[in-house]
């Protein structure tokens, strides 16, 4: 089967935070003052600008079907940043009609009136970081918020008429119980939101937690919490649809399943992380901006921006694919994996035989999916697909 170029989504990263939070390892900067949040959107529309001529044909006819503004903390950017940045792309590239705007937001830095600002603008979807109900775990996690404030910022945006809403929850805290974690989620479905995101906390490298490791429960028990927790989701009607993202019929988050089935995306803002196939040269390219956010503003516009890049090579394709395409429950068809890779199936025919005599993917000769033990061993059935 031919390479096909797969659906082209935009995420715009937004590098600035009040603080940052002991366990995390995203590209975010405390704020020292008051960042140049109007120069940085200027640097950002620059960047779409380059970006657009240096891709030339290949994002020709190709709409944009999902824009994620990323962090850091977006929220930190005033509404009317946020509708200038999203006028002006739009005025540069198609946007598909009902495109999925995401727009992520740290409760702590949401006065009132901003959802309006924000709607006006043209987001449709709130992702909150609200991580746990509990005020001696956020204490713990370096939040700036309290739970009170987290639950009137949702309900603030629910006002406000935004009716697409995700909370992120972490579990596995520091000294977390089952009953805390299955807390939390009550807690988050008495909001109400359509999307939960449910993560593991993960000592990331190079991170406070990562020095000064707090004590976390052991993988046993993060594993029972997150198969009760994984329960009492249902229950309450978020059905799980990849390894840690639950949602409610009909709600499930499009920029993030666009990523899962190896679809593009352009990346735009400091250490912003692009892919895109070129149908006319057979190639998949990644290619990532500078990450600080003063060298990328010093840059705006100019090659200086680019980090990096490199075309995937072909022995790598396989196991990039399943990376993302593995973490859906529901998996994908197989055909899937040879437009998107440009790889022949056979080519993976020994691997898929081995999974599925292992128990770890199902025996659907159209379908790849992995099995619940799949799921359990996830790393493993991924590294099988390692060239
Ligand atoms: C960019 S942040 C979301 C928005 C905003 N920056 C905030 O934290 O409120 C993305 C999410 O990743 C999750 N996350 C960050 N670091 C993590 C870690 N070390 N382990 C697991 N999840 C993590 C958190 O749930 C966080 O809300
Ligand atoms: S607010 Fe979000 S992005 Fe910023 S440091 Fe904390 S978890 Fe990371």
């Amino acid at each position: 089967m031919p390479l096909l170029a797969p659906p082209l989504a935009l995420y715009v990263h937004m590098p600035w935070c009040v603080k940052k939070c002991p366990y995390c390892d995203f590209n975010s900067h405390g704020v020292r003052g008051e960042p140049p949040y109007a120069a940085y959107v200027d640097a950002l529309l620059s960047d779409l600008d380059a970006d657009r001529h240096d891709f030339g044909g290949a994002l020709q006819d190709r709409p944009i079907v999902s824009v994620f503004f990323g962090g850091g903390t977006p929220s930190l950017f005033a509404p009317e940043l946020i509708a200038r940045f999203l006028d002006e792309a739009r005025a540069r590239l198609p946007f598909v009609d009902a495109c999925e705007v995401t727009l992520e937001t740290n409760p702590g830095t949401v006065e009132h009136g901003r959802f309006d600002g924000y709607l006006a603008a043209g987001v449709n979807r709130i992702s909150f970081g609200i991580q746990s109900f509990d005020d001696d775990k956020l204490k713990r996690l370096g939040r700036i918020h309290s739970s009170t404030e987290a639950e009137a910022a949702v309900k603030s945006a629910q006002d406000a008429g935004i009716d697409n809403i995700n909370l992120d929850l972490m579990y596995a805290l520091p000294q977390q119980t089952l009953l805390g974690a299955l807390n939390d989620v009550d807690r988050a479905v008495a909001l109400q939101p359509t999307h939960i995101s449910h993560y593991q906390l993960m000592l990331e490298p190079n991170t406070v937690f990562a020095a000064h490791p707090p004590p976390l429960p052991d993988d046993d028990t993060a594993w029972a919490m997150q198969e009760a927790c994984e329960a009492r989701l249902a229950e309450a009607g978020y059905a799980q649809y990849e390894i840690s993202a639950y949602a409610q019929a009909g709600r499930r988050c499009a920029h993030n399943l666009n990523y899962w089935r190896f679809g593009d995306y352009l990346g735009i803002g400091a250490g912003a992380h692009g892919k895109l196939t070129d149908t006319s040269t057979g190639d998949i390219v990644r290619r990532w901006k500078t990450r600080h956010p003063n060298t990328y503003l010093e840059a705006a516009g100019k090659p200086a921006r680019i980090g990096g890049h490199a075309a995937v090579p072909a022995d790598e394709l396989a196991f990039e694919y399943m990376l993302n395409a593995l973490r859906l429950i529901e998996g994908v068809p197989l055909d899937d994996f040879a437009a998107r890779t440009g790889l022949p199936v056979e080519q993976i025919a020994a691997r898929l035989a081995t999974g599925r005599q292992k128990g770890w993917l199902e025996n659907d000769p159209r379908y790849l999916r992995t099995t619940p033990l799949g799921q359990r061993f996830l790393n493993d059935v991924i590294g099988s697909f390692l060239a």
